[in-house]
């Protein structure tokens, strides 16, 4: 069966002087989602912005905006980019004592909650939170930086979670991957079972127009 595959620029690449014509270059590519990846400089060193900027992403398109919060007690912080549009909201299960507590807000919110964790953390700490979850994610980089080496190793844990999914009848339950995630490495991603695809730098870069690097992202994947 052939499935979509959703592929969801991340914004931490883009050219942020212009980051409104970025985004609406992404859509006109065919980007399914935009991500943006919410940094605090606590739970993850750099700092990169807050619900503001989700609401300014909010007024330059109609696509899905995913946050990916990278911050800590991030309880204080989901209200705010609900507020602010946000669609999917995408939380540490190491950031929080009560993840399933956040992920059932979020969906009372009528929002899709998604967990993911750093490529350390045993994929076991998602097992009791898999119900909760709208999609789930695994970093296929150290969460913090963009422009990064997808790690190898996790393709082993995307097929393991598409495989706990099923198990428990979630096949509706997409697994998104996030990091290094380009016209190299996407089609073993996707084959491993990833059904939503986060690309920062190889969507926004300095060496193709974001039409191109699109287009090549979306041939690898078929
Ligand atoms: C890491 C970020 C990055 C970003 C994608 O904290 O989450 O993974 O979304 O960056 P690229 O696609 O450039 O690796």
């Amino acid at each position: 069966m052939n499935r979509h595959i959703e592929i969801a620029p991340s914004i931490l690449a883009a050219d942020w002087s212009r980051i409104g014509e970025q985004v609406r270059e992404a859509e006109a590519a065919g980007a399914d989602a935009i991500s943006l990846d919410v940094m605090d400089g606590t739970f993850v060193p750099p700092i990169t912005f807050g619900a503001q900027m989700c609401a300014a992403v909010r007024e330059a398109t109609a696509l899905p905006i995913e946050a990916h919060l990278m911050v800590a007690e991030p309880e204080r912080h989901v209200g705010d980019f609900i507020e602010a549009g946000a669609d999917i909201i995408t939380i540490h299960v190491e950031s929080t004592g009560d993840p399933r507590g956040l992920l059932r807000g979020i969906a009372a919110a009528g929002k899709q909650p998604a967990a993911t964790l750093k490529p350390g953390t045993p994929l076991e700490a998602l097992d009791d939170l898999l119900e909760d979850c709208a999609r789930v994610q695994v970093m296929s980089v150290e969460p913090g930086w963009g422009g990064q080496r997808f790690m190898p190793a996790s393709l082993d844990r995307i097929r393991a979670l598409r495989r706990r999914l099923d198990a428990i009848g979630r096949e509706d339950a997409a697994v998104m991957v996030d990091g290094g995630v380009n016209a190299e490495t996407a089609r073993a991603a996707v084959d491993a079972g990833a059904g939503y695809l986060v690309a920062g730098s190889a969507v926004f870069n300095r060496r193709e127009p974001v039409a191109e690097a699109m287009a090549r992202l979306r041939a690898a994947i078929g």
